[in-house]
């Protein structure tokens, strides 16, 4: 059971401010966050409310201006860069809006990179990238270029490439944000496939109907959090 969880994600106060000249603009505003082992979450908010922001900060490619956030046990703010690198591949799984493929690199390698990266031996890589493809249902494609792939097939290609090192959680920005609805909503189906399989999942959208994927959803509005179901929307 998902209550019974253990947490992996925590976040108590985080705040993140950018100095503009004169002006200091605060865009989290004091977030607090806990997200389980197994859970599929979105962040549901309208464009500007501080989501990728937010989602920059789980994935340790930003840090806070003040507030702690714990990522599997361990507090972010101790890591130094070279453990931070090692967190982010080991950790997290990034799926954004545009897909981000080596054009110049075929599906295949796409999903073989990182798996490059975590020193997998060449005969294991072979096999996992193999089935990561074929679960995506790319099995047919998998020497396809990304000009050669569709919308929706380069993103299952991303998705492919995020799972393959099997990280503790994965985040998707804006996941259908450049795809038509029905391709979209494959991709959604493809998300509950691996929720179902117990991989945890957050994704930021500003479109409820998407965050509506989820079986757990928080607001944010202004940089702050609000969870469970609003008067009106
Ligand atoms: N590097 C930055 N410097 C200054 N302001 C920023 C920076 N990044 C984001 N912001 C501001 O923070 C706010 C939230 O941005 P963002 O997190 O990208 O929102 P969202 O993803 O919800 O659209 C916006 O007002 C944006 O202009
Ligand atoms: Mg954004």
């Amino acid at each position: 059971m998902i209550e019974n969880a253990p947490v992996i994600l925590r976040m108590e106060g985080i705040t993140k401010e950018y100095q503009m000249g004169d002006e200091v603009s605060v865009v989290l505003k004091g977030i607090d966050l806990e997200v389980r082992q197994g859970e599929f979450l979105a962040v549901l908010g309208p464009s500007g409310s501080g989501k990728s922001t937010l989602m920059n900060i789980i994935g340790c490619l930003d840090v806070p201006t003040a507030g702690n956030y714990w990522l599997n046990g361990r507090l972010i703010a101790d890591e130094d860069q070279t453990s931070l690198a090692h967190i982010r591949s080991a950790e997290v799984g990034f799926i954004f809006q545009s897909f981000y493929l080596l054009q110049r690199q075929d599906a295949w390698s796409n999903v073989e990179l990182p798996l490059i990266y975590a020193n997998m031996h060449e005969k294991d890589r072979k096999a996992r990238v193999e089935e990561m493809l074929t679960k995506v249902g790319l099995a047919d494609k998998m020497h396809h270029f990304p000009n050669q792939l569709s919308g929706g097939q380069q993103q299952r290609v991303a998705i492919a490439r995020a799972i393959a090192t099997n990280p503790t959680i994965l985040l998707a920005d804006e996941p259908t944000g450049a795809l038509d609805q029905k391709t979209g909503a494959q991709v959604m189906e493809l998300f509950h496939e691996l929720n179902d399989e117990g991989r945890t999942i957050i994704m930021i959208t500003h479109d409820a109907k998407i965050a509506a994927h989820a079986e757990r959803i928080v607001r944010i509005l202004d940089g702050n959090i609000s969870e469970g179901e609003l008067e009106d929307a």
